[in-house]
């Protein structure tokens, strides 16, 4: 970072106004991630990337467009720097969309590919700190946005931006030119001079970043800084808190589970459904073994490594520090059997998204197929632990046959049923039974008919003829959404709430 007068400036940027300057004033927010907005960016997000890549700072890069412009739907293609993917796909958010990273940058960053509507979703989010714009069509200003300026061009995307944020106009499709300038160079500056009161022009940005080939490319912008429009133009801390629990799932955590991934020493994880290392070089070893006259390697090769661990673990550790940004436990509602050390727990909320909050290394989650998928694409941490209650295609025989979840058909003893798939996954991961856990946490959703009353019964029903060791503490857990299910009456003999 360098520095003049006093001033902390980021990055290598070439900026010039009145003087000339190495990187860029910006006031960032230390305890959060920053924010860029890149909409319509179609396969050019990685102009935004480059940018936002010279703050030394982890951040989030918001790719919006209408149409899905992934880096593994397009994964790259053979470059001066050959066929390695740069981008892993890592998780997907809680509305579905998939974020990617960088697999050799050191920097904690998260690339979130939103397919929508650019406009309405910057309207659903907590202010951004830097809006990208090099395509217009986007901006809901008018009829023809072509005939506007660009003074009323800015001020209508500034309301998407925090006080001293930025907008940067990419210079790509010469949009001062669309934007109906003819002024010569010296009118230019007047003409930035008299923007709107709360839109200050900063000068011109240069910098080399690499294209959507991996080559190096020099970028050029205008910059303009967001200042105050009357409005509240703070980040609110507890939308952007929720709002990225919902985009990554760390942030959807509680402190107390950061400190045990950091002291289990765990690493990222990649979406279920990415395209590996382990993968590719699988589909080489077999190649290798299948034809040893004729080797040809697959077009594209995954890294090893889609976060170093040492920097993975580094992230964790700012997490921790910035705890703000982590997540509350949640309100449970523990029910027990006189005499019994099992527990049946009722939680509030949606799976999909407490998934990361409920996960710990010994807790299985047993539901539906389409949902566990969801589980995993959102937090693929639990790969190793759901319980497979239905076979994975339709012409394998199913471990609940014809399993009907609620209503009048029911399946009958489901709730048994869920309790001895999860003795089998049980008995298939901890094989050794002198190493195993104390307790375990089977997790699903609202069933049945959705009275307490039933779901103890069930549970109790299943401990008579449970095959789990003595000394293992079980405990049911069972996340509900419709607030009238397994409401807090109507016990059975010898249950009480603890
Ligand atoms: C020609 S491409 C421009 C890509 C890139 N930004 C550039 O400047 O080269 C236009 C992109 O805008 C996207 N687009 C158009 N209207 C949009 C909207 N309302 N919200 C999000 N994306 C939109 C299109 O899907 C397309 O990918």
């Amino acid at each position: 970072m360098a520095m003049k007068n006093q001033k902390e400036r980021y990055g290598t940027f070439i900026h010039s106004n009145e003087d000339l300057n190495v990187g860029i004033d910006l006031k960032i927010d230390e305890s959060r991630p920053l924010v860029i907005a890149h909409p319509a960016a179609g396969n050019h997000y990685h102009a935004s990337m480059s940018f936002v890549q010279e703050f030394d700072h982890p951040f989030i890069h918001l790719v919006i467009d209408l149409h899905p412009y992934f880096p593994d739907t397009w994964p790259g293609m053979v470059s001066t720097t050959g066929n390695f993917m740069k981008y892993q796909r890592i998780n997907d958010t809680i509305d579905g969309h998939p974020v990617f990273r960088i697999c050799d940058s050191k920097q904690p960053h998260w690339q979130v590919q939103v397919t929508a509507d650019a406009e309405e979703y910057l309207n659903s989010i907590p202010l951004v700190d830097i809006l990208y714009l090099d395509w217009i069509d986007w901006i809901n200003i008018g009829d023809d946005i072509r005939k506007k300026q660009v003074k009323s061009l800015l001020d209508y995307v500034s309301k998407f931006v925090r006080k001293d944020g930025l907008i940067i106009l990419d210079h790509k499709h010469d949009l001062k030119r669309i934007l109906s300038f003819k002024e010569t160079e010296d009118k230019l500056l007047d003409f930035y001079q008299s923007l709107s009161s709360h839109i200050s022009y900063s000068g011109e940005l240069e910098w080399l970043g690499e294209n959507s080939a991996s080559d190096l490319t020099a970028y050029s912008a205008s910059m303009y800084i967001v200042g105050d429009n009357g409005e509240s133009k703070e980040v609110n801390v507890a939308d952007f808190q929720k709002w990225m629990r919902g985009l990554v799932p760390e942030f959807a955590q509680t402190k107390q589970q950061i400190d045990s991934a950091i002291e289990s020493g765990r690493n990222q994880f990649e979406h279920v459904d990415a395209y590996t290392w382990d993968i590719w070089n699988c589909n080489y070893i077999q190649k290798l073994t299948d034809d040893i006259t004729h080797v040809n390697l697959s077009n594209l090769v995954p890294a090893m490594k889609t976060w170093d661990l040492e920097y993975y673990q580094k992230f964790l550790g700012w997490l921790k520090i910035n705890d703000h940004l982590l997540t509350k436990p949640q309100n449970i509602r523990s029910y027990v059997k006189t005499n019994q050390p099992h527990i049946v727990n009722i939680i509030h909320g949606d799976l999909i998204e407490l998934s990361p909050l409920l996960f710990k290394e010994n807790n299985f989650i047993a539901v539906r197929k389409s949902l566990a998928k969801k589980v995993l694409n959102r937090c693929p941490w639990w790969v190793d632990n759901m319980v497979k209650l239905q076979a994975s295609s339709p012409w394998m025989e199913s471990p609940i046959p014809n399993l009907v979840w609620s209503g009048e058909d029911v399946t009958t003893k489901l709730v048994e049923d869920i309790m001895d798939l999860s003795y089998s996954k049980f008995i298939e991961k901890f094989d050794d039974l002198d190493n195993i856990p104390d307790s375990l946490e089977v997790i699903t959703v609202a069933n049945g008919n959705g009275e307490l009353k039933e779901l103890l019964q069930s549970f109790e029903k299943f401990l008579n003829k449970s095959k789990f060791p003595d000394e293992i503490k079980l405990s049911l857990t069972v996340v509900h959404l419709d607030d009238f299910d397994y409401e807090d009456n109507n016990l059975p003999d010898n249950w009480v709430r603890s």
